[in-house]
């Protein structure tokens, strides 16, 4: 795993349930959760698991701070792991117990956390379960954080939470932060705030379509504030979103991260978005990616067509109304 500054083999003898608990986890992922607990995690700070869902990511933690060398005497709390879980299936979540028989219940709105309590009950006694929208939660300033593992920043709503509660408590040139799904198709915010931010942070590198950050430096109050309201006008979001290409290595991570600019653009200079649609097109047919980067990409390339759609309706209805 090509990480820099981290040796964490993807080998690496894991134990079973980190590989085996239910999850959308890929094995490399979980690979990495653990091995980055087991070796570099020094019990200064909390380890914060943000969007748990069926509790793969808290076994990866809780069993590689089993396998650390940290005292546990040594140590602020016996219960390192806080692991922010919501409960309530959405259409993404039903359809993942659905398509692998999970449970007999899966209508979204159902509330899963019983099979969470399950899937963690070999990490119970090293982490607290906070059920529930996690923007309710106030952290305790006096805690530091010395993982944050965001895998939940799918909303405006959830970044500013965590950008205004965990970004403060982390600790320079110790705490990591791990941006699941950073190369995905999703909402253009968590990449536009980590990238703003990025001049404090040093980037490790990608392990799929996570992005992997240490903290270099405290990062400024003002700093903070800019990216806790997102006060940041369309060029400067295009600005740190090509940045956000720039950093992906993997043509599929580039060609998605592309898409999801493109939707910004689209809103300012539909001809000039339209061209680079092609442009990102023709590239990417030199790629020649696995089953599973290919959906990633359509994915991606249908919400980019479906934006320019958008924008070309509502520019032809404006046009309507004035004749
Ligand atoms: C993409 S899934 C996480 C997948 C999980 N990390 C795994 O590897 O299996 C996102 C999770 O975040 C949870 N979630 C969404 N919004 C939330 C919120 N506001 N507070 C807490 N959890 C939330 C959802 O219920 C869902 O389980």
């Amino acid at each position: 795993m090509a990480l820099e500054g981290l040796e964490i083999s993807v080998e690496a003898d894991v134990p079973r349930q980190v590989l085996n608990t239910p999850g959308m986890l890929a094995p490399h992922d979980r690979n990495f959760l653990y091995g980055l607990t087991k070796d570099y995690y020094t019990g200064e700070g909390r380890i914060v698991d943000t969007g748990v869902f069926l509790g793969a990511s808290t076994v990866c933690f809780g069993s590689g701070f089993i396998h650390s060398s940290v005292d546990t005497n040594s140590i602020a709390t016996t219960r390192p792991i806080e692991a922010f879980e919501l409960g309530l299936l959405n259409r993404g979540t039903a359809k993942f117990l659905h398509r692998k028989g999970i449970s007999s219940y899966h209508e979204v709105g159902d509330c899963f956390l019983d099979l969470l309590r399950n899937n963690t009950a070999p990490v119970a006694s090293y982490m607290n379960l906070n059920a529930g929208d996690i923007c309710n939660y106030v952290w305790n300033t006096t805690h530091a954080i010395e993982i944050l593992f965001l895998d939940v920043v799918n909303s405006m709503k959830t970044n500013k939470h965590v950008i205004d509660d965990y970004f403060p408590q982390l600790l320079p040139e110790k705490s990591f932060v791990i941006q699941k799904n950073y190369f995905v198709d999703s909402i253009p915010h968590t990449r536009v705030t980590q990238e703003f931010l990025a001049g404090c942070f040093e980037y490790l590198g990608g392990i799929n379509s996570t992005a992997v950050f240490k903290l270099k430096s405290e990062i400024p109050r003002s700093d903070l504030n800019k990216a806790k309201n997102y006060n940041f006008c369309v060029e400067e979001e295009l600005d740190l979103l090509s940045r956000c290409i720039d950093r992906a290595m993997d043509p599929v991570d580039k060609c998605v991260s592309a898409f999801v600019r493109l939707k910004v653009l689209v809103n300012i200079d539909r001809a000039k978005a339209k061209s680079e649609f092609d442009s990102i097109v023709k590239s990417y047919l030199h790629c020649n990616p696995t089953c599973c980067a290919s959906n990633r990409v359509a994915a991606a390339r249908i919400s980019a067509e479906k934006a320019m759609t958008t924008v070309a309706v509502s520019e032809m209805q404006s046009r309507i109304v004035e004749i």
